[in-house]
């Protein structure tokens, strides 16, 4: 891409495609089930502009794109669309990048000074009939589920006192609620952190800030029927390094990995702190619960150290991923007795866990998360964030029945899979995932499937073809026909 400098955050998968555009009448191969009628919204970074330093973060500050792959009555359309960003507006404006480094900016053009940094490139969150495009270091870019165009800066009406709120929320399946945090609330290397209730209405109804116990990148939580969970890992955030044009994370072997525990609706004066390993990292969380004891079991996608290269390089870390020590830890808490926290390892490595919204904060059966094929015969493909992308689909059984997979060959890899429910009594319903197949030394083609989520090695039950070039995902989020027409 001219002028985009020649490596993995800028080539191959994650080459940018800077356009947006409209495609009617897919080709789809296969009979789309009956349950999958809606719209499968993406968060898509794609940086309009080259950038004028070097920044290993880059992959993370592409600007932000809304897609959407609307499904229904056999037919299939894409539509996808920048978020117009005060960033992007003022870049567009100057038509060249003013930003510089990865959530530094010390690192600016004077052009950004006082400007709304986010890129709001993370999750498509719908909540109350809303889409928000989300990204922790900012407040949320409200936009048109329909039409994809942004309607501005979204901050509840006036109420949101933060600065921020993160790309993962968590909604209660049965009051509705959307439960969110922010970190950073009030700025820079701040260890203030906003936590926040949501009304199934969509009014902000109460907002509280906690200290966290140091400054980290606080990127998921959890919630159980009765409480709220916040992880804290050490990767660690300083005003100074910032000012002097550093990185906004380090991450430290050596300093303690935290979880606060209150009430869903307590006070924060009530959180708890156990103390966990030192050192780790997690960036999703696959769920929490409270089982029959009465104890908080939190499950998250946990691996030895910081798995994003760039972070590594700026610890001066340098950890090959087969030695990330990954797994689908179980941290075990008793509220009662207040005895430390114990960890059982309850799954493999891997990342993008997934759960049927059913299954928010409640015991639970099953979940699904993305992994690598130890057994395949190549590399994975190189691309996305962390820069190599998954080809290893799985089904987790928490009740003792075996692991399924759908493993893909050489040269595909997936997207993180969103699930949507069936209305057919005792069907599991659909995993929808983007699958990206390398088809030439820079060429890439792209289709959605859709699998059977309890029968995954039966391989897609349709796919949707794309026929045009897609950037990596982050996060995605599924939005029926009947929510989106009651959103009108
Ligand atoms: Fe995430």
């Amino acid at each position: 891409m001219k002028g985009f400098p020649d490596t993995l955050e800028y080539t191959g998968l994650n080459a940018p495609i800077r356009e947006e555009y409209e495609l009617q009448g897919l080709a789809i191969d296969g009979r789309v089930p009956r349950d999958v009628e809606g719209t499968f919204f993406r968060a898509v970074p794609d940086p309009k502009f080259p950038p004028f330093m070097e920044d290993g973060g880059a992959v993370l500050s592409g600007d932000g794109m809304v897609s959407a792959l609307r499904i229904g009555g056999g037919k299939a359309g894409f539509a996808i669309r920048y978020v117009q960003t005060e960033r992007h507006r003022a870049e567009m404006a100057a038509g060249r990048a003013l930003f510089g480094k990865y959530r530094n900016p010390f690192t600016d053009k004077p052009e950004a000074t006082g400007l709304d940094r986010t890129v709001a490139n993370t999750t498509p969150v719908w909540h109350a009939g809303r889409l928000l495009m989300t990204k922790e270091d900012g407040r949320p870019y409200r936009v048109d589920p329909h039409t994809l165009a942004t309607a501005g800066r979204y901050d509840f009406g006036g109420k949101l006192k933060s600065e921020t709120v993160t790309a993962h929320v968590r909604i209660d399946p049965q009051s509705g609620e959307m439960f969110l945090f922010g970190y950073e609330a009030d700025g820079l290397a701040s260890t203030k952190v906003a936590y926040c209730i949501v009304d199934r209405q969509g009014n902000l109804s109460r907002e509280q800030w906690f200290d966290a116990p140091y400054c980290s990148m606080m990127h998921d939580f959890a919630i159980t029927e009765h409480f709220v969970l916040f992880p804290i890992y050490p990767t660690t955030c300083d005003l100074a390094r910032l000012k002097a044009g550093g990185d906004h994370w380090v991450h430290e072997m050596q300093r303690d990995s935290w979880v606060g525990v209150m009430p869903r609706y307590g006070d924060v004066a009530e959180m708890r702190w156990f103390r966990g390993p030192k050192g780790v990292s997690c960036y999703h969380m696959m769920n929490a619960f409270e089982d029959a004891q009465g104890r908080i079991q939190f499950d998250q996608c946990l691996s030895s150290v910081n798995a994003f290269p760039f972070i590594q390089r700026a610890s001066g870390l340098n950890v090959a991923p087969a030695n990330l020590d990954g797994r689908l830890a179980r941290w075990s808490i008793d509220l009662q007795t207040g005895a430390g926290m114990t960890e059982t390892t309850i799954g493999p490595p891997g990342d993008l866990p997934v759960i049927p919204a059913a299954s928010q904060g409640r015991p639970y059966t099953h979940g699904w998360m993305l992994t690598m094929n130890q057994g395949l015969q190549g590399p994975p493909v190189a691309g996305g964030p962390v820069g190599a992308m998954f080809n290893l689909l799985l089904r987790l059984d928490f009740t003792g029945k075996p692991t399924l997979a759908l493993a893909l060959p050489p040269g595909q890899c997936f997207n993180e899979p969103v699930h949507v429910p069936s209305s057919a009594p005792g069907h599991e319903g659909w995993l929808l995932t983007m699958v990206d197949q390398q088809v030439g030394p820079a060429d890439f083609e792209h289709a959605l499937w859709i699998v059977d989520a309890a029968n995954l090695s039966a391989g897609p039950a349709a796919k949707i073809g794309i026929p045009h070039r897609l950037r990596p995902q982050v996060h995605g989020w599924w939005v029926s026909a009947a929510e989106l027409a009651a959103a009108r």
